[in-house]
């Protein structure tokens, strides 16, 4: 298994690319279940959790090509000869979930495995399931799968969250689409990656209003057809690669990032004495002069503090001079990088969804275990800041979600290299 090498104390310097959005293209990619036509998608992030979408969607007969070195993604769906996604694909990417409905919407029905525990906490897909059944969806759940049928089609409804989720609102506004009638999403996610959906379903013929605001209202169709679609930038690993030069002290811009999509970080950012700067291509970021200063921090849904950019901030903060607090609110067992930047020399106190982190003068290079996407990079991060060589192990988390790390890091100075495993 690869492991990434970290040697720290370079302040940075350069310009750093941001990819297209991982978490959109994997909403993106199951719409293509909607339509025979074909759905192409530029701007794709090359990415491990994109193949596995990839073979998933492969498995129900669609046809998925990358192009132009996996930047463009041409898919097709004329040929499914399957409605069942199997548990060993669903297990390895909880995102899988989001073809149940796409697929039931077209097809009017779907088998799809439930995607079982996932490292940062339990994770429901109640939500999803609750939220189909309002649109006429017959349920049963056997053997670990979700067995759904719409016999004679979906219906519109009005489906009220009783709290945010990311995952169900896209799974009933893809599902919404081709429902008869009107579709009311109240309590909506008003992520980014949202607004990236609705402006493909509408490409591709939907008729949708309100995405990015806490009401979406979905008008179906009767059918939808292709369309090419360009994915939104990648606003994690923007806030991410944001936080390389507030670390070491250096100026990195990060070209294709924008304000809006990073504004609540980006505020963190600024009273913690790092400089964000809007540029003709990008976001350009300094640390202005002294030591990082402390701040609290809550997690939330979007415009709010992103828990995907939680473990990153936390390695930031080992630093800062005074006291931190970091409450976590949308999962439960998001802090497993906290003992891992303790071996860095850290200090940081957890007690239920509070981490407190005292700021240290220097943190020290050591082995690490990465568990879980966000925080193998905040341990990055964290080693480019340190005194001294940091391993980071199992990095396969990383390869889902970050491409090129080394390489991005490495063109602005960083001393970062992958040392191939067994
Ligand atoms: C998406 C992102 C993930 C991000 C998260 C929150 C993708 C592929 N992943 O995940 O990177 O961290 O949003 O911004 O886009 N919940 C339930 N029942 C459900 C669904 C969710 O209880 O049916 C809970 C979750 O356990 C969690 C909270 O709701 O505590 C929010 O989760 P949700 O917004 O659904 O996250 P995902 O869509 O899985």
């Amino acid at each position: 298994m690869d492991s990434i090498c970290v040697t720290g104390g370079a302040a940075l310097a350069g310009e750093i690319p941001i990819a297209g959005a991982k978490n959109a293209c994997l909403t993106l990619m199951p719409a293509t279940l909607l339509t025979d036509d074909p759905l192409t998608l530029t701007n794709a992030p090359r990415l491990s959790d994109i193949r596995t979408m990839t073979l998933l969607l492969q498995s129900l007969g669609a046809e998925v090509s990358a192009l132009q070195e996996g930047r463009v993604l041409a898919l097709s769906s004329h040929a499914l000869d399957s409605h069942r996604a199997e548990y060993d694909i669903v297990r390895k990417m909880r995102a899988s979930i989001l073809v149940l409905g796409p697929l039931l919407a077209r097809h009017g029905e779907a088998e799809v495995s439930l995607p079982g525990g996932c490292a940062i906490g339990a994770r429901p897909v109640d939500l999803h399931l609750k939220g189909l059944e309002q649109l006429g969806a017959v349920l049963e759940l056997k053997d670990g799968y979700v067995h759904a049928t719409a016999k004679g089609g979906l219906r519109g409804g009005r489906v009220s969250f009783p709290f945010v989720s990311v995952g169900a609102t896209e799974n009933v506004l893809m599902a919404a689409t081709l429902a008869k009638g009107t579709t009311v999403i109240e309590n909506a996610a008003r992520e980014p990656e949202i607004v990236d959906l609705a402006r493909c379903l509408r490409a591709m013929g939907a008729a949708i209003e309100g995405e990015g605001s806490d009401t979406i209202t979905v008008e179906g169709v009767d059918a939808l057809h292709g369309a090419t679609h360009q994915v939104v930038t990648d606003r994690i690993e923007l806030g991410t690669y944001m936080l390389a030069p507030a670390i070491t002290g250096g100026t990195v811009e990060c070209l294709g990032g924008r304000m809006e999509l990073v504004e609540s970080f980006a505020e963190k950012l600024d009273e913690a004495g790092i400089s964000v700067e809007e540029t003709a291509r990008g976001l350009k970021v300094s640390r202005k002069n002294g030591r990082i200063r402390a701040v609290d921090v809550e997690t939330a849904p979007f415009p709010g503090f992103p828990t995907d950019l939680q473990a990153q901030m936390m390695a930031l903060l080992c630093t800062a001079e005074g006291e931190s607090h970091l409450h976590e609110t949308i999962f439960e067992n998001r802090f497993m990088h906290a003992p891992e930047l303790m071996r860095m020399g850290a200090e940081i106190d957890v007690s239920g969804g509070t981490a407190t982190v005292r700021g240290v003068d220097r943190l020290k290079g050591a082995p690490v275990m990465a568990t879980d996407l966000r925080a193998s990079v905040s341990l990055i991060l964290a080693g480019l800041a340190a005194e001294g060589d940091t391993l980071v192990n199992r990095v396969y988390h990383l390869d889902r979600g970050y491409e090129r790390v080394e390489e991005k890091l490495s063109a602005c100075g960083a001393t970062i290299e992958r040392v191939s495993g067994s």
